[in-house]
C-alpha cells in the first residue's frame, strides 16, 4: 500500500464549521433557510455583484446558467481545450455543441486571440476559466465578447479570492459559477454558487433551483427545473470558511512563493505560470508546473516520496472517451498550446496548513526527479 506524506489537497476545517453544522441542527433549518441567504449576502457583497444563489455544486451551476440562457440543441459555446471536464459536459448536456479553443502558454487560460475564428452564426457563449485560480484575460476576452455581440460565461469553479486589475475575480462577466467542493479554496464540502447582474436571468436561474417554482407557488411549476438546492448545513460551513479566506489565500500565496523560490534555479527545465496583469493576484487553487517526462515524475512522487500529485488535466478535451467515441458534437479549432501542456503539466500539492518542511520536500523531490530523467 502506498504511504502519502503529502497529499496533494486538505481542507482547513476546524471548530468554527463544526459550531456551524451544530447551530444548523440545532436552529431546525436544515435546508435552503438563513444561512443559504446569508451566505449568498456575503459572496455577492464580496464581488459587488446585486445576484447570486447557492446551488448544490458547481456543475449543476454552470447547468443552470446554460438552460437560464436557453442554450439548446444545435447552439455553440466556445471553450478552452484544456479545463474540468464540468465546463464542457453541461454544454454537451444542452446538446448544444462545444467548440474547443485553444489555450495561453503562460497562464494556460483560453487565449482571447484565438476565439474570433471559431465564432459562427451558431455561438451562442464564450464560456471560460480562471485555470487553477490564475485570472483569465478579461480585458481582452470582454472586447472579444463584445465586438461579435456573443456573452462571456465565467465558470469561475477555481478561482474564488484571485484578483483581476483590483476587482476580486468572478464580478467580471455577465454571469459567473463556482463551486466549493472539498479541495477548493473555500468548502461547503460539496456546493456551488452563481452571480449575475441580470435580474431577469437570476430570477428564471432562481425557479430552476427548486423544481422550477415561482417564489410562493407550491407544487405549481412555470418551467423545467431540477433540484439543485444548497442546505444550511452546507451554507453554515461555507460561512465559516468564508471568514478565513483571506486568511486561507494567503497561505497558498506563500505556499507559492516558496515554490517559486525554489524552481528559479531550473527555468529552462521547470516551466511556472505566471500571472501577466498589474494589480492582480492568483488564488492558487493549482500550482502547475510544465515537466518533461511527467508521467514517470509523477508516479516517482508517489511511490518513492508518498507525494500526491494531479494531472490536470490529461488531454485536450476532444481526446476525452466520451468525445472519441460517442456521438456528442463537438467542433475543434487548432490548438497547439493545449496539446503542449495537457502533455507537460503536473499539478503540486497546495493547501493553507503546508509547513515549510512539506514545501521544500516536496521542491527538492520535483529537483531530484527532474535532474534524474
Ligand atoms: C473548472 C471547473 N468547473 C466546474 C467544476 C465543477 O464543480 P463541482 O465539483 O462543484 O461540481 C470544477 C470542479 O472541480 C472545475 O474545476
Amino acid at each position: 500500500m502506498i504511504q502519502i506524506k503529502i497529499p496533494w489537497a486538505q481542507p482547513d476545517i476546524g471548530e468554527e464549521e463544526l459550531n456551524e453544522v451544530v447551530d444548523s441542527f440545532r436552529s431546525g433549518w436544515l435546508t435552503m433557510g438563513p444561512k443559504v441567504k446569508t451566505f449568498e449576502k456575503g459572496l455577492s457583497s464580496f464581488l459587488n455583484v446585486p445576484y447570486a444563489l447557492a446551488v448544490s455544486n458547481g456543475t449543476v451551476a454552470l447547468d443552470l446558467i446554460l438552460k437560464s440562457m436557453g442554450i439548446g440543441p444545435g447552439d455553440e459555446v466556445i471553450v478552452p481545450a484544456m479545463t474540468f471536464f464540468a465546463s464542457t459536459s453541461t454544454v454537451s448536456y444542452q446538446s448544444a455543441v462545444p467548440v474547443f479553443v485553444d489555450i495561453d502558454p503562460q497562464t494556460f487560460n483560453l487565449d482571447p486571440n484565438c476565439i474570433a475564428e471559431a465564432i459562427t452564426k451558431k455561438t451562442r457563449a464564450i464560456l471560460f476559466i480562471d485555470y487553477g485560480g490564475n485570472p483569465a484575460d478579461y480585458d481582452n476576452l470582454l472586447k472579444v465578447s463584445k465586438r461579435h455581440g456573443v456573452p462571456l460565461i465565467q465558470d469561475g469553479a477555481q478561482s474564488l479570492g484571485a484578483v483581476y486589475k483590483g476587482r476580486p475575480v468572478g464580478a467580471q462577466a455577465q454571469v459567473a459559477s463556482m463551486s466549493f467542493h472539498m479541495a477548493k479554496v473555500m468548502t461547503t464540502v460539496e456546493g456551488g454558487m452563481i452571480f449575475c447582474r441580470k435580474k431577469s436571468l437570476w430570477h428564471d436561474m432562481l425557479k430552476r433551483r427548486n423544481h422550477g417554482e415561482p417564489a410562493g407557488k407550491k407544487y405549481t411549476h412555470a418551467v423545467l427545473g431540477t433540484n439543485a438546492r444548497m442546505s444550511d448545513i452546507h451554507a453554515g460551513i461555507g460561512l465559516a470558511q468564508f471568514n478565513k479566506l483571506p486568511l486561507l489565500i494567503e497561505k497558498r500565496k506563500q505556499v507559492a512563493k516558496l515554490y517559486d523560490h525554489i524552481f528559479s534555479s531550473k527555468k529552462s527545465k521547470i516551466q511556472v505560470s505566471t500571472t501577466p496583469y498589474e494589480n492582480s493576484s492568483n488564488a492558487y487553487f493549482f500550482y502547475p508546473i510544465l515537466i518533461d517526462q511527467r508521467d514517470k515524475i509523477s508516479q516517482r512522487l508517489l511511490h518513492e516520496y508518498g507525494i500526491d500529485t494531479r494531472i490536470a488535466y490529461p488531454m485536450p478535451l476532444w481526446k476525452q472517451p466520451v468525445y472519441r467515441s460517442s456521438r456528442l458534437s463537438f467542433h475543434k479549432m487548432k490548438c497547439p498550446v493545449a496539446e503542449y501542456v495537457t502533455s507537460k503539466v503536473l499539478n503540486l500539492p497546495i493547501f493553507p496548513s503546508m509547513t515549510t518542511e512539506m514545501i521544500n520536500y516536496v521542491g527538492q523531490a520535483v529537483l531530484n526527479e527532474v535532474e534524474r530523467c
